[in-house]
């Protein structure tokens, strides 16, 4: 009989998914990803990718973590001994993700802190990359910068400190006070930035439709990147929570319901970012396009910038910004380190303790390299590989083996509806089975040849002058986690794991 560490209520979980799926993706990414790829007119292949591959690989999630019981590399190697490598691979891009997803939180404790007295001046993007972040030139490691090295260390104390605690007294407990905490913090922000001078224009340039992108496959490959990344899909995020539910809960409506939170959210991050835009706009008497800028820069650049300009309690606003950056990423943060170590407590029969000081200590030394001089430049190319290659084509690899290399469509939408609300029908394996793979297939095969003829070095502004030693690093990264996950699928499990075991078939006995 195992005893596997269980959710103690039904909402404790719905709140651990959302408070996994709600992080940094949300508020600094979206936005901008909306905004570049056609404002409005993203919605569509945004909501198409959502309906047809964001929530049916959530329900699929969900239910092969709660048939088969295990992280993620237990449940594919219960699935079949074969593919567990790709259970692996999902923790080990969940595990370099980790090491620098903790580095922007750290970012943002800082800037909670200079928030109290607007310590990053008028030129904040001088402030950013120079004062704060010390950044070298490309590739260029440089020493640690302390001021990135102290909330770090807060970050991995607080994070590990949760996961110590175990699921229930956790990670449970955790998002029960962070997310609703985190909903009251960004509709309190939400409502000041819509009610500024300005606002509306910048909600006419985020929602006006720009019907000449849509054609456009790049639009598409970011609906896809940013529906994966924002609702912790093919990272083995979602396979380890459900793999602690009770037998009796149900799939397919809590994967509803995290799927629609999780966009409601990013849809209420999208207004507010593009309302104080609006007003940063009307200060500056420029149109909103030139100043909307993506990532690291709207978050720790742009909005400094307007905080500096609002018209009262612009240290309080600054504050409760980066707080609530610090814990969205907290609750993700802490969901992607689970996944390793489950992973380990599963295959090596250790105990929680000794996995997360593996685990967690490990990921922690590995962050720090995001914390030298050369961090920012190190973030930007892992960022940018790891979702395309690892968490991308992890996607595609996963549907393509559940849905035809071993056909288990079948079988998982009777699990599914033996415990769902909401029954499963031919929307699910259609989505699955064909519109998903299709799609998918077609922008990863785009994917690999626009990066393989070097296209991502100059068609991508940020990178234009990065040395090939970075992008190589990039590719190695990505390279290197498939590789590992393949090795460590080869070592033998440890006895007790009764690793050929579904739920189905336990019960049985
Ligand atoms: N789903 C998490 C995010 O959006 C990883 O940041």
């Amino acid at each position: 009989m195992e005893n596997r560490s269980q959710w103690g209520t039904r909402a404790g979980f719905i709140l651990a998914a959302v408070g996994s799926a709600i992080g940094l993706g949300n508020i600094w990414r979206f936005p901008s990803v909306a905004y570049e790829n056609g404002g409005g007119a993203f919605f569509i292949p945004y909501l198409f990718a959502l309906l047809t591959a964001g929530i049916p690989i959530l329900i699929m999630e969900f239910t092969m973590g709660h048939k088969y019981r295990g992280s993620a590399p237990l449940t594919f190697s219960r699935l079949h001994k074969k593919t567990e490598f790709i259970g692996w691979w999902g923790v080990l891009v969940a595990f370099v993700i980790s090491t620098y997803y903790s580095v922007i939180i750290a970012w943002a404790i800082s800037y909670s802190v200079f928030s109290f007295k607007l310590s990053w001046g008028s030129n904040t993007e001088g402030f950013l990359i120079g004062d704060y972040l010390k950044t070298a030139d490309p590739g260029v490691m440089g020493g640690l910068v302390p001021g990135v090295l102290i909330p770090l260390i807060i970050v991995w104390v607080v994070a590990l400190g949760i996961l110590f605690r175990g699921v229930k007294k956790g990670i449970e407990i955790a998002n029960r006070i962070m997310i609703p905490t985190l909903i009251v913090v960004f509709l309190i922000i939400v409502i000041r930035a819509v009610t500024l001078p300005g606002a509306m224009e910048g909600l006419d340039a985020f929602f006006k439709p720009d019907f000449s992108k849509i054609a456009n496959p790049d639009v598409w490959v970011a609906a896809y990147g940013q529906i994966f990344f924002s609702l912790s899909i093919a990272f083995a995020i979602m396979i380890t929570y459900s793999s602690y539910l009770p037998k009796k809960s149900d799939i397919t409506n809590n994967a509803f319901i995290t799927g629609f939170g999780n966009s409601g959210f990013e849809l209420l991050a999208g207004i507010g970012v593009f309302s104080v835009l609006g007003f940063m706009a009307a200060q500056q008497g420029v149109p909103v396009n030139e100043v909307v800028s993506g990532g690291v820069g709207l978050a720790f650049i742009v909005f400094p910038a307007i905080i500096n300009e609002f018209p009262a309690l612009n240290e309080l606003f600054g504050f409760l910004f980066f707080a609530s950056l610090v814990l969205a990423g907290m609750t993700s943060l802490i969901s992607i380190c689970e996944t390793y170590i489950a992973g380990l407590v599963d295959k090596f029969k250790i105990s929680r303790t000794k996995a997360v000081i593996f685990g967690g200590g490990f990921a922690a030394i590995v962050s720090l390299l995001f914390a030298t001089r050369g961090g920012l430049n190190f973030l930007d190319v892992t960022d940018y590989f790891i979702n395309q290659f690892g968490v991308a084509v992890l996607g595609l690899v996963e549907v393509v083996v559940v849905a035809w290399l071993f056909r288990k469509l079948k079988e998982y939408q009777k699990h599914a509806n033996e415990v769902s609300d909401i029954r499963l029908g031919s929307w699910w394996t259609i989505s699955l089975g064909i519109v998903t793979p299709v799609v998918l297939g077609y922008m990863i095969f785009g994917l690999f040849k626009q990066n393989l003829t070097k296209a991502f070095a100059t068609e991508n502004g940020n990178y234009e002058g990065y040395p090939d030693s970075l992008i190589s690093l990039g590719w190695t990264i990505a390279g290197l986690a498939l590789v590992f996950a393949i090795v460590i699928s080869l070592v033998k499990w440890r006895k007790s794991t009764e690793q050929s075991e579904s739920i189905d078939k336990r019960e049985a006995k």
